[in-house]
């Protein structure tokens, strides 16, 4: 035989080699009986490719569509969009679905935080250390003011430009620009999930000179830069009583007296999570709810009205939670752009899982997106891609507790079970306390710039959601 022939017939040998390989991989894979792509018997490529482009979410929905409310995504992942499905998934107490370790992935920090850990035990003590620092009472007690004071900044700033900037952090609008701290958190979100779905990325980043590609130079330096923010958050918590010392007071005090609590690195690693974790989240559902209402003026004048009889001094959560217009603009923003509209990964527990009536082997990792079960036909109704957010009066009439109690369970904007949001009662004060300010001062006026586009506002899924033009400009006439 010739070295042609030699290359034609080893070629061969190894395609067959390798198809027959598939073929025996997809015949064994435990989840060969859920409805799926078949190619996501053997791999999970596609899926990884579309996480690359920040559609996760999207290739999730699109595969619920035609598949159904269970959908295979990846050899050892499922897709649940299913409410009961959802409620067995998320349920509370220590029994529930662990996190998966992709949590651990999304992050270079070296340690787990509450925000990651997956064992139960080892979280519900975490959070139980956390959870003084959130209740909404102290919330309102020690954070108020300064959500207050931040907001009246930036409208002043917005007058200024005349241009709405939003999706930006407060601070960043004092600024009038995006500062390198917004840029450092957009990054680490970004880059991370791109650094656990390619670990090869991860590494080249970790153990070689950082290459001259935009890719290894992000990956090598958006952790480091995090975690350099926790570290300051750390020395600020231990010298002055600035917002990090409130979250992290009770640690801190019982450190003082020699109880247990955290070491710096954990306090540390905490801040830097949730740092990521408090701020493009509302950022960018403020972002999302401006636009979405500058395309309505309808909704535009219902809302200014309901705020302008709200007196200067009444501007605290506690009156404006009142007020019935702004709840429903919110709530209907969280439930078509849920900041964390993603796939919220969970592992099937030992003994394994019965869900939208199939048996899920254990160790088996399911997700649900808010994205696909906020937009449920049989839960919305027929309009419910429709930004409308008369919808939540309605449900309020019906009386049946505000909302209907299908809307009710399949609303989870801020996860479920013992994992949802710490940060809920901060970020609807900030909401609502931002929302209101904004439309008292701009009225009616807002219009959407012509370089903004429903093509910009795409949503773009790295685990935080961001319009996909990472701007919205809005014109006040
Ligand atoms: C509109 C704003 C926000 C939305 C939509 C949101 C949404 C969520 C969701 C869906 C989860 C569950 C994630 C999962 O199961 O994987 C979560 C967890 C979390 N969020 Fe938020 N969040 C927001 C703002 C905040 C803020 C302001 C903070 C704190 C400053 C915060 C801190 C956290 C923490 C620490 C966790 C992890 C809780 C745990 O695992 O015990 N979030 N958030």
């Amino acid at each position: 035989m010739t070295g042609g022939w030699n290359v034609v017939y080893l070629s061969t040998v190894l395609l067959f080699t390798t198809i027959i390989f598939l073929i025996f991989k997809a015949l064994r894979n435990p989840l060969r009986h859920i409805p799926g792509p078949w190619h996501s018997l053997v791999t999970s490529y596609p899926l990884k490719l579309d996480v690359l482009k920040g559609r996760r979410l999207h290739h999730i929905h699109r595969l619920h569509l035609k598949y159904g409310p269970i959908v295979r995504v990846g050899p050892t992942e499922l897709a649940v969009a299913d409410i009961d499905a959802y409620k067995i998934i998320y349920r509370a107490g220590l029994a529930g679905f662990q996190k998966d370790d992709w949590y651990f992935g999304l992050t270079d920090f070296p340690i787990k935080a509450v925000f990651n850990m997956s064992d139960n035990k080892e979280h519900a003590t975490r959070r139980r250390m956390l959870a003084p620092g959130f209740t909404k009472t102290n919330i309102v007690r020690e954070w108020q003011p300064v959500v207050q004071e931040n907001t009246k900044l930036a409208m002043r700033q917005m007058h200024v430009s005349a241009t709405a900037l939003f999706g930006e952090s407060f601070e960043m609008l004092m600024a009038g620009e995006r500062n390198q701290y917004i840029r450092d958190l957009e990054k680490v979100m970004m880059w991370g999930g791109l650094g656990y779905e390619f670990p090869m990325l991860r590494f080249i980043s970790q153990h070689l000179p950082p290459l001259p590609f935009e890719v290894t130079l992000q990956l090598s330096s958006a952790a480091k830069t995090i975690s350099q923010y926790g570290q300051k958050a750390v020395a600020a918590s231990r010298l002055t009583n600035t917002l990090t010392r409130n979250v992290f007071k009770t640690m801190i005090a019982d450190a003082e007296k020699g109880l247990p609590s955290l070491t710096d690195l954990d306090v540390s690693v905490e801040a830097g999570n949730l740092q990521i974790a408090g701020t493009d989240t509302t950022a960018n559902t403020l972002t999302f709810l401006v636009w979405a209402v500058a395309k309505r003026p309808e909704i535009q004048l219902r809302l200014a009205q309901e705020v302008a009889v709200v007196r200067e001094e009444e501007l605290n959560d506690v009156r404006l939670s009142q007020l019935p217009f702004l709840d429903a603009v919110i709530q209907e923003t969280l439930r078509l752009y849920p900041a964390v509209g993603s796939s919220l990964l969970r592992v099937v527990p030992r003994g394994g899982a019965d869900l939208c009536g199939y048996a899920i082997p254990e160790g088996t990792t399911v997700g649900t997106t808010a994205y696909t079960i906020h937009r449920l036909s049989s839960v919305w109704g027929p309009d419910a891609e429709k930004f409308r957010p008369e919808r939540w009066l309605e449900y309020a009439e019906k009386g049946i507790s505000g909302v209907s109690d299908e809307a009710k369970a399949a609303f989870n904007p801020f996860g479920g079970g013992s994992r949802s949001c710490l940060g809920l009662h901060l970020a609807m004060m900030e909401l609502r306390i931002a929302v209101a300010m904004f439309y008292r001062e701009f009225k009616v006026s807002m219009k959407v710039a012509e370089e903004t586009t429903d093509e910009s506002m795409e949503m773009e899924d790295y685990f935080v959601i961001a319009p996909k033009g990472h701007t919205c400009v809005l014109v006040a006439t």
